[in-house]
């Protein structure tokens, strides 16, 4: 058999309005019992790169394959499917993913071996090109859009034997329900309750790779809720591009202030939400988080920048004023919440002025944590048309006055901390030192204390802060 070319991708088809008909589905395992034969006992190894939704994505892969009987591999080098689950929204990320699809050539045994691009990467038209040109090892490429169809890939490979398998559609699929899943954690859980973005930030590739948004049913992501409580975990983050827009295309008159607090109610110990877009954060979503102690009291709000003019080139939707409206009536009314944020530097023809602007908004807003990037130009992108004067140097010099202005107010704020108690759910050992564990407090911050006792582990404890660095904090256990 040869090449199986199901489907390219076509960035303007991610542009498409849904037909809102065919959207929510049920997943089924309808594989024949020849090939659920042969797989049984395969294994797989899958490298995650990027965000929560790649994560998500990764669980949902392991879940249908430990479905079917199939096996983690230790190592890349022994599995039968290896997954490159991929990220675009730099160019770093996608550079180093190359390096690694490299590495898959040198595998032994490789032309019974699956080796596939997923993902993010691969819903870019040139990117899908130099795979299927240059690096003909890898034999299955499928997109955002396509995970549910998994099993019909490795049919087509393992039993049909396809030479190569291609599926990646632009325009956005299914919401797909009852998928399996095997999560990484045990106690804390990520929930989708949306998928896509239509906002299309003119720097962003994700509205392209994503496509756009499409909430799951209010239902069906309380069920997935509860059933966490119920299996013990104890911290609950739900998911999505723009949170704040949950429920706008189901016109249901479901909101995200309306899910947040249904899923408060389930009882869940910590409740989280990432990604908030400042343009759609409306006051019910403020009083519904001030209500809820077991909503944390931290929030995740990319600014991007703080010039009127780079926000407007983005096509934020919001100007400066009004970003630091909404962060001091959130802080009016809940006093003790901690920002977070996602900042660029270097937009096209960013002059220095507009980029002093940003370090005004982190002056002003003196966020306890900061997401810094360099701007990287994405073909396809309403960004990447404009011509851009700045230098590679002045864009690093950029990024470091703002990794330093970030760090001060980082580090005040842990300084801050010191002498307080604080609940701490442990992770587990910390990475870099075994006679401490480690985990986060409310507001997100890593704290580090001292202990040997493994059942902490998934546990909510009270950790006394002695000590203050810029990235952690070390404290004491108390007992209770
Ligand atoms: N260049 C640099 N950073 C980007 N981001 C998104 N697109 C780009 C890009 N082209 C950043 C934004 C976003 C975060 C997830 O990644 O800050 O909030
Ligand atoms: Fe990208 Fe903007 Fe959507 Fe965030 S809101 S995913 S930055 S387009």
């Amino acid at each position: 058999m040869k090449d199986v070319i199901r489907s390219k991708p076509l960035l303007e088809d991610a542009r498409k309005k849904l037909d809102s008909n065919d959207i929510y589905h049920s997943f089924h395992i309808d594989s024949s019992k020849e090939f659920l034969d042969l797989i049984k006992g395969k294994t797989y190894f899958i490298r995650t790169y990027g965000c929560q939704a790649n994560v998500r994505d990764s669980e949902i892969l392991m879940g249908i394959f430990e479905a079917v009987g199939m096996l983690q591999a230790k190592s890349y080098k022994t599995a039968d499917v290896v997954i490159l689950n991929t990220c675009a929204v730099r160019e770093n990320a996608v550079d180093k993913v190359y390096g690694e699809i490299g590495n898959l050539k040198g595998l032994e045994n490789r032309k019974e071996k699956v080796l596939c691009v997923s993902g993010c990467m691969v819903e870019q038209p040139h990117v899908v090109e130099k795979i299927l040109d240059k690096h003909s090892h890898i034999n299955l490429l499928f997109g955002t859009h396509e995970v549910q169809n998994i099993l019909e890939y490795l049919e087509l490979l393992f039993l049909k034997k396809a030479k190569r398998v291609v599926d990646i559609k632009s325009q956005s699929g299914q919401v797909y329900e009852g998928l399996p899943s095997k999560r990484m954690n045990e106690y804390k859980a990520f929930v989708n309750i949306m998928y896509g973005c239509n906002k299309f930030c003119s720097y962003c590739i994700v509205p392209y790779t994503r496509g756009r948004e499409r909430s799951r049913k209010l239902s069906d992501i309380l069920a997935e809720c509860k059933e966490l409580v119920k299996q013990g975990y104890k911290e609950i983050t739900l998911l999505g591009q723009n949170v704040n827009a949950y429920g706008k295309d189901l016109h249901d008159g479901s909101s995200f202030a309306q899910l947040l607090e249904e899923v408060a109610k389930t009882g869940i110990a910590r409740l989280r939400f990432t990604t908030s877009h400042p343009f759609d954060f409306d006051e019910n979503m403020i009083d519904i988080i001030a209500k809820y102690p077991n909503i944390m009291k931290q929030i995740h709000l990319p600014v991007q920048s703080g010039s009127d003019e780079v926000l407007k080139l983005m096509a934020r939707r919001y100007n400066s004023a009004s970003y630091k409206s909404l962060v001091d009536k959130i802080r009016e009314k809940i006093p003790s919440i901690a920002f977070s944020t996602d900042i660029i530097v270097g937009f096209p023809n960013e002059t220095d002025e507009q980029f002093l602007d940003t370090l005004k908004m982190v002056e002003y807003v003196k966020y306890d944590s900061a997401f810094t990037f360099i701007y990287s130009k994405r073909e396809g992108t309403p960004a990447a048309k404009i011509e851009d004067n700045v230098s590679d140097a002045i864009k690093h010099d950029r990024f470091n006055a703002l990794v330093k202005e970030c760090e001060k107010h980082i580090e005040a704020s842990s300084k801050k901390m010191v002498g307080n108690i604080y609940e701490v759910l442990v992770d587990g050992v910390s990475k870099n030192n075994k006679n401490n564990y480690s985990g986060y407090t409310e507001c997100n911050k890593l704290v580090h204390f001292p202990s040997n006792d493994e059942h902490l582990i998934g546990r909510i404890v009270k950790v006394k802060i002695l000590e203050s660095h810029t990235y952690s904090l070390i404290g004491e256990l108390i007992d209770e």
